[in-house]
């Protein structure tokens, strides 16, 4: 499983020969300003929830590549009304096998309202497994004791976590979060790209190594492989 960074809380992998692309959110992010939206691939793209910071550039892809939204029904339901047909709805606690694995929508405590106002049913994350990996994507979200269930039944190979605190977790829940999902490799999103969530990257790091955990802090346009 390949995964890159695009910058906030915007993530490709790749898993099972296909191109997933998480809360897509470019073309208005001076940090990502070197990424190219027109040439990102993408077969999925899967949604945490409405916020203009993780849907701003979903409507773009999808009408290029043609690739499927998998989101909340609400959202899901939204995009259909934009004449994109290629959607999937689910709701929390429920899975789904697509052609590179299957992908569980569950809880995060946040908000969720589309750019035009309309609900945008309760906010989630995805488990994305794959053959080989299985990677937590939690979305926006707070430290909730729902993530000791994620802990109990699942297998994460890598979680990717929010740090930014003020609108998610920070750090230090963030390393309680990697207990309670039993995950002790964290990749970090949704710092740093407003004022309000930046944060100081030795000192996270070092909050997470003394929890005895890992955290990535990716360069935005860069890949590792899990
Ligand atoms: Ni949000
Ligand atoms: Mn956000």
């Amino acid at each position: 499983m390949k995964i890159s960074y695009y910058g906030h809380a915007c993530f490709g992998i790749e898993v099972g020969g296909k191109h997933l692309l998480i809360d897509p959110f470019i073309t208005a992010n001076p940090l990502a300003a070197k990424v190219d939206v027109d040439t990102l691939k993408a077969d999925y793209i899967l949604l945490t929830h409405g916020h203009g910071d993780h849907v701003m550039d979903a409507e773009r892809i999808a009408k290029r590549t043609g690739a499927m939204i998998v989101s909340n029904y609400e959202i899901a339901t939204w995009y259909e009304s934009k004449g994109i047909t290629n959607v999937h709805g689910m709701n929390h606690g429920g899975q789904r096998t697509f052609e590179f694995g299957t992908v569980k929508f569950v809880n995060a405590v946040h908000s969720s309202v589309l750019p035009d106002g309309t609900y945008g049913g309760n906010p989630g994350g995805f488990i994305i497994r794959g053959a080989e990996r299985t990677v937590y994507v939690a979305g926006d979200t707070a430290l909730t004791m729902d993530m000791k269930l994620i802990g109990d039944y699942e297998n994460l190979d890598v979680a990717i976590l929010p740090i930014g605190d003020n609108f998610t977790m920070g750090v230090s829940d963030a390393v309680i979060c990697a207990d309670f999902i039993r995950c002790n490799r964290v990749i970090g999103m949704h710092f740093d790209t407003f004022p309000p969530i930046e944060i100081n990257h030795a000192e996270a790091v070092n909050t997470f190594a003394e929890g005895g955990k890992e955290l990535i802090l990716m360069e935005i346009g860069g890949s590792i492989e899990i």
